[in-house]
């Protein structure tokens, strides 16, 4: 399927591993819309990887999110933009995300995703140590009500990219037809 979808501005969301960076480079080839990911966004824009600013602080990164989640919000669509998996936690990105496109929620099974990201890999949100599986599932717990009211959920478990942008492919064009 390309270019039959009306344009817009499709956002994905999901914790840490979800896939959000890879499914949405497939689903910006697919569709012929430009890609984007706001991580990769906010280390260009300061010169800085995501782990330093996060030692900074997490403050300061969020701040960072917020201000170029709602620059490239007022972006003309089409566009893909993958997000960070914290995007959802302030209430004013949800606004965002709800009031200018659509937001599809990679609701990866936990395990999954512990097995992918576990070894931490430039996420300072990743702990070491016998706790990570409880602290990083904690976390997972807290943020579900906010992914999940930022737009529609897709159950997954270890699907491969290609079959989670099909399955979202075939979404978008259910909703729109
Ligand atoms: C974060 C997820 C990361 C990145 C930052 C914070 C989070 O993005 O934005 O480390 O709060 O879950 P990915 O979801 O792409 O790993």
């Amino acid at each position: 399927m390309t270019g039959q979808l009306p344009p817009e501005r499709l956002y994905l969301v999901g914790f840490m591993g979800a896939g959000k960076s890879t499914v949405g480079r497939n689903l910006s080839d697919r569709l012929g819309w430009p890609y984007r990911d706001l991580d990769d966004i906010i280390e260009s824009e300061t010169g800085k990887s995501i782990p330093e600013i996060f030692e900074m602080s997490e403050e300061r990164f969020r701040e960072l999110e917020t201000k170029y989640l709602i620059r490239e919000s007022e972006k003309p669509p089409p566009f893909v933009l993958a997000t960070g998996g914290g995007v959802v936690v302030r209430e004013k990105n949800r606004d965002v995300l709800k009031r200018t496109g659509t937001a599809i929620y990679l609701n990866v099974d936990f395990d999954v995703i512990y097995a992918r990201i576990k070894f931490g890999e430039g996420r300072p949100l990743v702990p070491d140590g016998d706790d990570a599986y409880r602290k990083l599932k904690s976390l997972w717990d807290d943020r579900q009500e906010y992914y999940s009211a930022v737009g529609s959920t897709l159950p997954l478990g270890d699907e491969s990219p290609e079959i989670v942008t099909e399955m979202i492919l075939d979404e978008l064009s259910q909703t729109t037809s």
